[in-house]
């Protein structure tokens, strides 16, 4: 599908958000246009409205894609998963520490081989893409042959992605393993080639405090400071076990946020995967920062992590930006409607409810805010970049069934949160093109 050719307009029931239904309320956020029309130019949206109106102002002979009744969204954006995990999903019985050493260390050396890379790169990228995602940002594995080898396969498909090779130098297998200088010197290597060419960014990635010693972290944070507006990925907060080593390794930080503070790593587009644990201190300093938490949801129930608290995160001061993501291979789905509903279930345990209406907003504008990157994906506002996910809420037997009971949007909605996953995307466009279509 890769280089298909971009539409003019794209006809279809235009769901997107102006802004967080929770903040702005429902009518000033949500926009729905039943028989709606998106007019692109470039791969950019130039206006979105009525079909019956805009339709009369393109020129003859005009390439329109109609997507009717399918419902089509701004393509899904998934914040924190890990390239080199596609073959370590659904792996037995072990909480986090014995995870990474039981499986995931030992899978993640095989991407040294560039071929490793680049084979696992795009069936990742095509996977997401069947799956309605159209940007992420991604963690690679230590070696850089593995960025170059999903950046290469990013560009091709001419996704948005944030991505970066993880730094670490200790606690994990010596193949696993670069220096404070080395990751600095490949990583400074790493965004020379990559970072904003074309719609790729990079991230500066240390993996987390448990594998950086202070001496890597601090050549993060030195990074971090050379370029100021760059993206930062790591965990926080994730597991009970790796709060302890991380008390037992950095013995005069107050908390685990403080270590990061500590280098320069919490600030605007820096993004803090998992953040279950945090105590209001770190909370705070998330929230004062512009920081954005990055709730796993299928991978926190996978791992037995703990239960994110969305509202504890809305109701500090001032509040944590968060985002919602997938945590491949620690989470169990490539489907963002897997996500939402996995969120859902896991604030229910709550007894706190998520709207379908806040969920979508999550996955599209919510996400787009997270990275930093509202104004260029996440909405149907003119000169953001046209991508889209095209959905199919009867697209099971058992949706179609539950379909004949739904009566509004909100139902509607709610079922294909609840029940979707990627048979339900009809097809996906990148910048006003076609990159999957369901067969
Ligand atoms: N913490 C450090 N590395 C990882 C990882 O690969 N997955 C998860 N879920 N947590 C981590
Ligand atoms: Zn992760």
């Amino acid at each position: 599908m890769i280089g298909s050719a971009r539409f003019d307009a794209i006809r279809g029931r235009l769901l997107w958000f102006e802004a967080d239904p929770v903040l702005a309320g429902e009518g000033e956020a949500v926009r729905y246009v039943e028989d709606g029309l998106l007019v692109l130019r470039d791969g950019r949206i130039e206006s979105v409205g009525e079909a019956g109106a805009l339709l009369k102002a393109l020129p003859a002979g005009a390439r329109i894609a109609d997507y009717r009744p399918y419902l089509v969204m701004p393509g899904f954006i998934d914040p924190h998963l890990h390239m080199p995990q596609t073959q370590v999903i659904a792996s037995y019985g072990a909480h986090l520490l014995e995870w990474l050493e039981k499986y995931t260390f030992v899978e993640e050396q095989r991407y040294a081989d560039a071929g490793v890379a680049a084979a696992a790169s795009r069936f990742l990228l095509d996977e997401l893409l069947r799956s309605g995602t159209t940007s992420a940002a991604v963690y690679c594995s230590v070696h850089p042959a593995s960025a170059e080898a999903l950046f290469s396969q990013g560009e091709a498909r001419g996704m948005r992605l944030v991505a970066g090779k993880v730094m670490m130098d200790r606690a994990a297998p010596a193949a696993l393993l670069d220096t404070p200088q080395k990751g600095y010197d490949e990583t400074k290597a790493l965004i020379a080639r990559w970072h904003e060419r074309g719609r790729l960014s990079y991230a500066i990635t240390p993996r987390f405090a448990v594998t950086s010693s202070e001496a890597q972290l601090e050549a993060a944070g030195a990074l971090a400071a050379e370029y100021p507006g760059m993206h930062i990925q790591t965990h926080l907060s994730e597991n009970q076990e790796e709060i302890e080593t991380v008390a037992r390794d950095f013995p005069w930080s107050e908390d685990y946020t403080a270590v990061y503070e500590r280098y320069g790593l919490v600030r605007k587009k820096a993004l803090f995967g998992h953040c279950i644990h945090l105590s209001p201190r770190e909370r705070q300093a998330l929230g004062e920062a512009g920081a954005a938490a990055i709730a796993c949801p299928t991978s926190n129930l996978f791992l037995g992590s703990g239960l994110f608290d969305l509202v504890a995160m809305r109701r500090s001061e001032p509040p944590v930006r968060v985002g919602l993501a997938t945590d491949i291979g620690g989470g169990t789905s490539y489907s963002m409607l897997q996500t939402a509903a996995a969120f859902y279930k896991v604030l229910a345990l709550k007894d706190e409810r998520l709207t379908p209406f806040e969920a979508f907003h999550m996955l599209t504008l919510g996400n787009a805010e997270a990275l930093g990157l509202e104004g260029r994906i996440g909405t149907f506002r003119p000169r953001v970049e046209a991508d889209l996910v095209v959905l199919d809420n009867r697209a099971t037997p058992a949706m179609a069934q539950r379909m004949e009971r739904v009566e509004t949007l909100f139902e509607e909605l709610f079922v294909l949160m609840m029940m979707g996953d990627d048979r339900s995307v009809a097809a996906t466009c990148l910048m006003g093109a076609e990159a999957y279509r369901r067969p």
